[in-house]
């Protein structure tokens, strides 16, 4: 999972990698687009909630403490991508118990792993600072000491021993690299050292190297604590809820928003035979190292006085969280880092775990995913919570199909491999299974941290939207995070109703590319509720039991939401889609393409040809709409089956043949990650993309591709003349 991500249009989606939350740019979003949301007023909502029979059995069937023993089992031992195939079997088993069949689907991919790697701070006196990159062994966190543990690293960085003067570059956006050129500092050569906010952590290693830099550094600052730090009096981890110290965030740099899977097979499934390509193509050239806070601040330090000041550099993130540290730039002469980092690199299998219920019409297919792989043996949030929550959810099935019941369609479950070095599990599966899942695929559901806090969130499709925030109305919210009667109380809330684009934070990035409809739910934590340690030791099984989610409430609560989700979207005679509301939220995306365009150096375009093409597809969703509600209430099951299979297909008319421009496998028209931001998401990314590169042809002819796309999906939706 990736964490949050925050740019144009962000937020609550980014989730998957995710679980930094930016509150600012978060209620920013918000503000500009309540307008517009239809869901920003909170409804009200019956109590107790009214439930089927059907619903019912699913929704008492999550036992807290079976989803504690599961999240135990998956949070004990090493599980790195390609690292444990017993617990690829282990799953298929227990979804096996429960009635499904399973199986594993093994792919061999590129996968990196450090042997070597130290930091070392050089100062002007020669007195030095040996960084330990390894996180403190904690009597109260059984997980943290285990002997096996995985080095703290950026899968995907090169090898490097890398001695050089050293640049604080805030979080390391473009923009941020472009203040201190224009300071006249040069970066050619040196090191640049990043705080861990705002953008994807490959996206800082990227602008680095494209300004030159031989190596990169990043750190995590307490500004991504909210007001749970210790400098606001609270107690660090294991003893109270701030960040502890010595945590370190690992996770992959490779360019994600160029491209997701395997980086030797980019575009094509991978096979023991098929071919491979280079993969220097969609990694960093420079070597980069994850730091902890303690040992940040000797580097920042080190740097007063020197450079810019924090306020010369006016950019959002720079000023951190340390009230001692000035987070002036540097260079300050004569003050070193030597990093030397030594990356192996090789093909290995990972394993996926399918599990499947045929359904009675198999030519609609419903999938759920979670990842399996964590950065860490814990993993108790990402994904583990996931994966726990996925156990039971096979478990509240079986049920069903112990009464003889049957879906209506095919139900598949996706255990997910080697997620966290850059989807790849999900994306080798999904190149292996096109052609069947485009004419097959009704949705794909995405869990990842399912809980790294009480906040819910989720991000999808338009269509998707109101279902699932119905859904959630029917589930109860567990007491002791504030008085939210039901999860929908707890959702609105948090985002004010607002949902966010799919970027490329997690496993739904494959299908979401290909014109599936999809969504990504879960539930993290906000300003003031204990801090989560993503993708550090930290994130273990005994920080979840004592702050994560004491009692595993809120697994129950999230596992709940998402069967009521899958259950009616298998079997309700009627795809629950909400087409006029896909057109409300395109055109929203295009309200947002306009305010890039009217703040681009091309602010006179013509986008007329997107203002046409929503406007037809709005058309044709209201008379969709209208037509499968006669034909609901007349039992017209011919009908409803064209208007089901339309309800399916739609949205493939988003995915453009050739794919993006410089991404061929970022295919959707509608949204993809920010070229610059990596999590979060762009809307009409290709046009987005054009502006940013001062391309006016292209940028033209992006709005007329991207006007046939959602034409395309206009015409799959016509019924009738
Ligand atoms: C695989 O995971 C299980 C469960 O966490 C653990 O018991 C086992 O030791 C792991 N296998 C390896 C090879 O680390
Ligand atoms: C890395 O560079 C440093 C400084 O030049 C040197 O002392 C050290 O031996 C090098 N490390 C390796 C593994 O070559
Ligand atoms: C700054 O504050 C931190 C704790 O908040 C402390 O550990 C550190 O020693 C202080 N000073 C410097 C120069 O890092
Ligand atoms: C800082 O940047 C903001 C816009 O990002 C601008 O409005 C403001 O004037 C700048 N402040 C200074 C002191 O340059
Ligand atoms: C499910 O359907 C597939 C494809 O039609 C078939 O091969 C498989 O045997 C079926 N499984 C069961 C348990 O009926
Ligand atoms: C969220 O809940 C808090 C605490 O109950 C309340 O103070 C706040 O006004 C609520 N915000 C929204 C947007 O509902
Ligand atoms: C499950 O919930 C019950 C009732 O709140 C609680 O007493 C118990 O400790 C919970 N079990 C686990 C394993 O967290
Ligand atoms: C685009 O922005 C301009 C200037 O703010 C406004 O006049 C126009 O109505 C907007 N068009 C759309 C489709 O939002
Ligand atoms: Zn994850």
């Amino acid at each position: 999972m990736m964490p949050r991500l925050l740019t144009s249009v962000l937020l609550l989606g980014a989730l998957a990698y995710a679980c930094q939350r930016d509150w600012d740019a978060l209620h920013r979003r918000i503000h500009q687009h309540a307008a517009h949301n239809k869901h920003a007023k909170r409804a009200t909502v019956e109590y107790p909630p009214t439930l089927t029979d059907t619903e019912s059995i699913l929704i008492n069937s999550f036992d807290n403490k079976s989803l504690s023993d599961w999240s135990y089992y998956y949070t004990h031992g090493d599980h790195l991508g390609s690292h444990n195939k017993t617990m690829a079997e282990w799953t298929a088993q227990k979804w096996r118990d429960a009635g499904f069949d399973a199986w594993l689907a093994e792919y061999p991919i590129w996968v990196t792993y450090p042997e070597h790697s130290s930091l070392k701070l050089i100062r002007p006196d020669g007195t030095t600072h040996e960084a330990n990159l390894v996180e403190d062994v904690l009597e109260e966190d059984d997980t943290s000491s285990y002997p096996n543990l995985i080095p703290a690293y950026h899968a995907m960085s090169a090898s490097g021993n890398v001695t050089a003067e050293y640049i604080y570059v805030g979080r390391g956006t473009q923009a941020d690299f472009q203040v201190l050129k224009d300071a006249g500092i040069e970066l050619e050569g040196k090191i640049a050292m990043a705080n861990y906010g705002g953008v994807y952590r490959g996206t800082k290693v990227k602008n680095a190297q494209d300004n030159g830099m031989a190596g990169c550094v990043i750190f995590t600052d307490p500004q991504d604590d909210g007001e749970i730090t210790e400098e606001n009096g609270h107690d660090a981890y294991p003893n109270g809820p701030a960040r502890n110290p010595s945590s370190i965030q690992r996770g992959s740099v490779r360019f994600s928003s160029l491209y997701s899977g395997d980086p030797t097979t980019v575009g094509w499934a991978s096979s023991p035979d098929s071919p491979r390509g280079d993969v220097s193509l969609y990694n960093p050239s420079i070597p980069s190292i994850p730091l902890s806070m303690k040992d940040a601040l000797p580097l920042l330090a080190a740097l007063e006085g020197h450079g810019i000041t924090a306020k010369e550099a006016n950019r959002s993130g720079w000023s951190g969280g340390f009230s001692n540290i000035t987070y002036d730039s540097g260079p300050a002469p004569g003050a070193l880092v030597n990093m030397d980092h030594l990356m192996n690199g090789w093909i290995a299998p990972v394993w996926d775990v399918i599990g499947v219920i045929n359904g009675t019409s198999p030519d609609e297919v419903v999938m759920v995913g979670n990842h399996r792989d964590a950065w860490v043996i814990g993993g108790a949030a990402d994904p583990n919570s996931g994966s726990a929550v996925l156990i039971e959810l096979a478990n509240a099935f079986g049920k069903l199909l112990a009464k003889g019941w049957k879906p209506r369609r095919t139900i598949i479950l996706g255990s997910w491999d080697a997620e966290e070095f850059g989807l790849q599990g999900s994306t080798e599966w999904v190149e292996s299974h096109l052609p069947w899942l485009t004419s097959t695929a009704v949705a794909y559901l995405n869990l990842d941290v399912a809980v790294s806090g009480p906040r819910t969130a989720f991000s999808g499709s338009g269509e998707i939207q109101t279902f699932v925030v119905d859904q959630m109305k029917k589930i109860l919210f567990p007491e002791g995070w504030g008085d939210f009667p039901t999860l929908y109380d707890m959702w609105h809330n948090t985002s004010e109703g607002e949902i966010s684009p799919l970027g490329s934070g997690s496993d739904y990035a494959s299908f979401y590319q290909n014109g599936i409809a999809c969504i990504d739910i879960g539930s993290d934590g906000g300003k003031e509720d204990a801090v989560y340690h993503y993708h550090s030791n930290y994130d273990s099984y005994a920080w979840m039991t004592r702050f994560g989610d004491p009692g595993f409430k809120i697994h129950t609560a999230i596992g709940q939401w998402i069967s009521l989700i899958l259950y009616h979207i298998a079997d309700d005679e009627l795809i629950p889609w909400d087409l006029p509301n896909a057109a409300t939220v395109l055109q929203a995306y295009l309200s947002e393409l306009n305010e890039t365009i009217v703040e681009s150096d091309f602010p006179d375009l013509d986008i007329t040809p997107l203002e046409e093409a929503i406007a037809e597809f709005e058309k044709q969703a209201e008379h969709i709409a209208s037509v499968a509600q006669t034909a609901t209430a007349f039992g017209d099951d011919i009908t409803l089956g064209v208007v089901n299979a339309k309800y399916k297909d739609f949205s493939r008319g988003f995915a453009s043949v050739g794919g993006l421009p410089g991404r061929e496998t970022f295919k959707n028209v509608i949204s993809a990650p920010g070229i610059d931001n990596g999590y979060g998401a762009d809307v009409f990314p290709a046009v987005t993309d054009s502006i940013n590169k001062g391309d006016e042809e292209a940028t033209v002819q992006w709005i007329e591709k991207s006007a046939k796309a959602v034409l395309r999906a206009a015409e799959i939706l016509r019924v009738g003349s």
